[in-house]
């Protein structure tokens, strides 16, 4: 098998800004290579992609299962984002997949904050990391279940997570995805950048959430608080109605959609 690193070198050079490209055949994790490469060089953007990972991590340090046939890659790059903002980034990272996705009939959703689901069970996710240096530098690492059978994952998972290959029984081209994401992505983060907000992508992530309109629970690390999921705000926090009629905004957290607000 392999990645074509041909094409998918030809689809970085048409990207504004550019970046360096590192392809493996296994990795521990790409963020973490990704890290080594900036702590010996900040100058360049860099996109690392492996075919397999070995200790893929996701959000709250879990583990993130990475046989062959999925997409898995990290990239980095410098911003002009504050802190408080970084939410915003992967807000913007799940916008383009989903765009990307929805473009060759692949019709997933997005759960708040940066989940990607199809049919409502999670096929991908999103970790973003910052580097505060002289310059923050931004990395952004990305899983997606494309091409293996639920077989390689523990049964455990079976009724909150699915590949697209399972569900729809297509082989998705890899590469195509991800130059289909990374176009998707680079012009988002130039309209970010200027706006300093999410108002260009609201309208966009609304239609593809599936979250809004919701009633879910919200971890967010302390308490976990119930209510209906009514809208996200121009920084990505979102905006929960309590029964009491209290709104709650969270700008981080855990979000499960529930059936009814009592389970
Ligand atoms: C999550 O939903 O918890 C986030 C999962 C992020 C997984 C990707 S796979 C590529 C990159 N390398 C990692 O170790 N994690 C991210």
């Amino acid at each position: 098998m392999g990645l074509n690193t041909e094409k998918i070198q030809r689809c970085i050079e048409t990207l504004e800004p550019m970046f360096s490209l590192h392809i493996f055949d296994e990795v521990t994790s790409t963020n973490d290579v990704l890290k080594e490469y900036l702590s010996k060089d900040k100058s360049q953007n860099v996109i690392i992609i492996s075919e397999l990972q070995t200790e893929g991590r996701g959000r709250f340090n879990r583990t993130w299962l990475s046989p062959s046939g999925g997409l898995y890659f990290s990239f980095g790059f410098p911003s002009s984002l504050s802190v408080e903002k970084l939410p915003c980034l992967g807000l913007v990272a799940s916008n383009a997949i989903i765009y990307s996705l929805n473009a060759l009939s692949i019709p997933v959703k997005a759960k708040w904050p940066n989940d990607i689901l199809l049919y409502e069970k999670k096929i991908g996710g999103i970790l973003s990391e910052m580097i505060v240096d002289k310059q923050t530098f931004i990395i952004i690492g990305i899983g997606l279940n494309l091409n293996f059978s639920m077989a390689n994952l523990p049964t455990s998972l079976s009724d909150s997570a699915t590949t697209i290959i399972e569900e729809l029984g297509q082989v998705i081209e890899i590469e195509e995805v991800l130059c289909r994401f990374l176009s998707a992505f680079t012009s988002r983060l130039k309209e970010l950048h200027k706006t300093q907000s999410l108002s260009p992508i609201l309208e966009e992530w609304r239609k593809y959430s599936s979250t809004l309109g919701r009633d879910v629970l919200v971890d967010d690390g302390g308490s976990q608080i119930t209510g209906t999921a009514i809208d996200i705000n121009e920084f990505g926090s979102l905006i929960v109605n309590l029964p009491t009629n209290h709104q709650m905004i969270f700008q981080t957290g855990d979000v499960k959609h529930l059936k009814h607000l009592s389970n």
